[in-house]
């Protein structure tokens, strides 16, 4: 079951259920999508076992960075898109019904796909949320982890690594990232960590 940021203030409404841990979730108009290693990464993406892992847009592709420049991210339309500066996630589901194509994401210099959103999974964590489907990380060409994107019945490849990319609060403001705005800027629901 998936929760739209709409729903998000009857869930603080309906605090007293004890299936969601609502507790430290806020609201943010910029982001930045983390991955936190659950040790179950295979061989070629082994590297994900360890750190802490940020979306960014790299030559085009959706990949994982450990470094410190995280891609600063934010949701807009009205029809949701999540872009960083001014180039959108485009998703373009591929494979057979059960293999994906374990092509990279996007992250092109067009609308994006709609509808790519924020939502809360089932323990009530803001992550990146397209279509009903699931998202593994891969190896590219040279040292790349890149995104790609798993459609409702397909399985993941065997050396990428499952992946739910959770959204954090970004500290800092609107500045940049207001450049390449692409349309009226939505707020998201995300997690405040502080390090
Ligand atoms: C992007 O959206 C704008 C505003 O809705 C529209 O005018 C434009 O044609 C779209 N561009 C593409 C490439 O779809
Ligand atoms: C929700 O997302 C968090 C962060 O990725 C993850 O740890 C948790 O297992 C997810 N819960 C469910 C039920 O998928």
């Amino acid at each position: 079951m998936q929760f739209t940021l709409a729903s998000l203030s009857l869930l603080g409404l309906a605090s007293a259920a004890p299936t969601f841990t609502t507790r430290g979730i806020s609201t943010s108009p910029t982001f930045n999508l983390m991955y936190t290693p659950d040790g179950n990464a295979p061989a070629p993406v082994d590297a994900l076992n360890s750190g802490t892992w940020y979306l960014a847009a790299s030559n085009g592709h959706a990949v994982l960075t450990s470094f410190s420049s995280r891609g600063l991210l934010y949701k807009f339309g009205s029809d949701p898109r999540i872009a960083q500066a001014a180039v959108s996630l485009t998703i373009t589901p591929g494979g057979t019904a059960t293999v994906p194509d374990g092509q990279p994401l996007a992250f092109e210099n067009n609308n994006g796909t709609v509808p790519v959103d924020i939502q809360l999974n089932d323990s009530g964590i803001p992550t990146l949320w397209h279509d009903g489907g699931r998202f593994q990380a891969c190896r590219g060409e040279g040292e790349d982890i890149f995104l790609s994107y798993v459609q409702p019945g397909q399985r993941f490849l065997a050396a990428c690594a499952a992946v739910e990319l959770r959204s954090v609060c970004s500290e800092h403001g609107v500045g940049e990232e207001m450049k390449g705005k692409l349309g009226k800027i939505v707020d998201v629901a995300c997690v405040r960590i502080s390090n």
